[in-house]
């Protein structure tokens, strides 16, 4: 198992819930749309993205759909958290080019080769979405 994040902060802390987790999880320190630079190959079966893909800047996101695509099994599933388009400010000021979030239709045009099989409204008092995709076989 591996995972991403792009600050110090976050992987280190990632760190620390793992090891109290007893879980052997690779943690990377890097960019979710830059993975050729990460060690990080794959084939995955699961991806999970928790409120990174809708603050990725809108001219990275083709390479992070290429990168995930790129490492997915036949049949992979991304189980995605996103919020939607509307306005929320930027909560991550090391993030300068905070971006719209993220829509059905924007991750159906993004994930060529993969099929978005649900989407369901999070519970948040602005809109969020789960996303689950899976990866042609
Ligand atoms: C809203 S936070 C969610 C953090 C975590 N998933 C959680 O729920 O606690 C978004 C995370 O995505 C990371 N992030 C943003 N852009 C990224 C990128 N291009 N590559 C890797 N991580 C990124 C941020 O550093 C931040 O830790």
């Amino acid at each position: 198992m591996a995972a991403v994040d792009l600050i110090d902060r976050a992987v280190d802390q990632a760190r620390e819930k793992a090891e109290a987790a007893g879980a052997a999880v690779r943690l990377l320190h890097g960019d979710a749309t830059r993975l050729d630079e990460l060690d990080a190959p794959g084939p995955f079966d699961l991806f999970f993205d928790l409120s990174c893909y809708c603050g990725i800047p809108l001219h990275r996101r083709d390479a992070y759909a290429a990168g995930l695509t790129h490492r997915a099994a036949p049949g992979a599933r991304l189980l995605m958290f996103g919020y939607g388009p509307e306005p929320l400010g930027n909560p991550i000021p090391e993030v300068t080019s905070w971006a719209a979030g993220v829509t059905p239709d924007e991750l159906r045009a993004r994930f060529a080769g993969w099929e978005l099989l649900d989407v369901t409204p999070g519970t948040n008092s602005v809109p969020t979405f789960w996303f689950t995709l899976r990866r042609d076989a």
